[in-house]
């Protein structure tokens, strides 16, 4: 357990760092390229985050396992393995919006156990280790006590492919606006997480994410003191958290609302 702590310290140091390039490499003009769509884009800082990180765990921690999201896979038999989105809210990145983020979470044995998500232009550093609380900057975080929906700030966001897919989540978001205080769609799965363990926004829910996404974020709100529900569907990984009442009141209204066929 002491291990997690160190190596928590030392992944948080190098998240700083990679912050400090994101914020200045910001300023200027970058290459950008597109994946799945001509909305779902990759910059080069993406991919520079991704190569910083994955030197530095490869030179401390060798035999580690590391799934990243622009460059993939290192699998072996360690226990051990880092799950790394190098910039969350990367449409935000390219765009000059200064709202992103860094997310990484180490699992062990398969369960997350360290998660980190990093705000370098707010230099809002979340994190959690198992079993020990959820802190901003050092000092502890909770989820909200709102304990009315119609008084409630809730998160959500929309995936790449809305426009051809009808899992777009549109039904479930004109569903629940109409029934809520407020709703936010930051751009970053991890920063709307983070929101929810802070207290911030009192819920969020969304479709077809990845692991990379939401791995740090969901132990960041646990540990919080947040409810949260994870369910591996076939387009993807749909994620729904939020303080005690809100995250049951969120749950029933989702659960009204006519899906979509898969
Ligand atoms: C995206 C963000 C966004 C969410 C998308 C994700 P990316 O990740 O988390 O908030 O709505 O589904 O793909 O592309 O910025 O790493
Ligand atoms: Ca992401
Ligand atoms: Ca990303």
């Amino acid at each position: 357990m002491n291990e997690w702590f160190d190596m928590a310290e030392q992944m948080k140091t190098w998240m700083r760092q990679a912050g400090e390039t994101q914020i200045r490499r910001l300023q200027k003009p970058m290459e950008m390229k597109s994946k799945t769509s001509d909305i779902d884009l990759v910059t080069e800082v993406d991919v520079w985050t991704e190569q910083f990180l994955i030197q530095q765990i490869k030179t401390a921690y060798p035999a580690h396992q590391i799934l990243t999201e622009e460059t993939g896979n290192y699998a072996n038999d360690s226990d051990y393995e880092w799950v790394i989105d190098p910039i969350d809210g990367t449409v935000n990145y390219a765009h000059g919006f200064p709202l992103f983020s860094i997310s990484v979470a180490l699992k062990y044995k398969q369960e997350p156990v360290v998660g980190l998500v990093y705000l370098p232009m707010l230099d809002e550093m979340y994190e959690a280790i198992k079993g020990n609380g959820a802190y901003l900057n050092g000092k502890r975080i909770h989820v909200s006590d709102t304990k009315k929906l119609s008084q409630a700030v809730i998160a959500t966001g929309f995936p790449y492919d809305k426009a051809t897919d009808p899992l777009n989540n549109v039904n479930y978001f004109s569903g629940v606006i109409v029934n809520i205080g407020g709703i936010r769609r930051t751009g970053s799965a991890a920063i709307d997480l983070c929101q929810v363990a802070a207290g911030r926004f009192d819920g969020y829910w969304e479709f077809k994410l990845n692991a990379w996404d939401v791995e740090a974020g969901l132990l960041i709100v646990q540990e919080a003191g947040g409810k949260t529900k994870r369910i591996q569907q076939k387009k993807g990984t749909f994620v729904l958290v939020g303080n005690e009442v809100i995250f049951h009141e969120l749950d029933r209204l989702l659960n009204e609302i006519e899906p979509i066929e898969q």
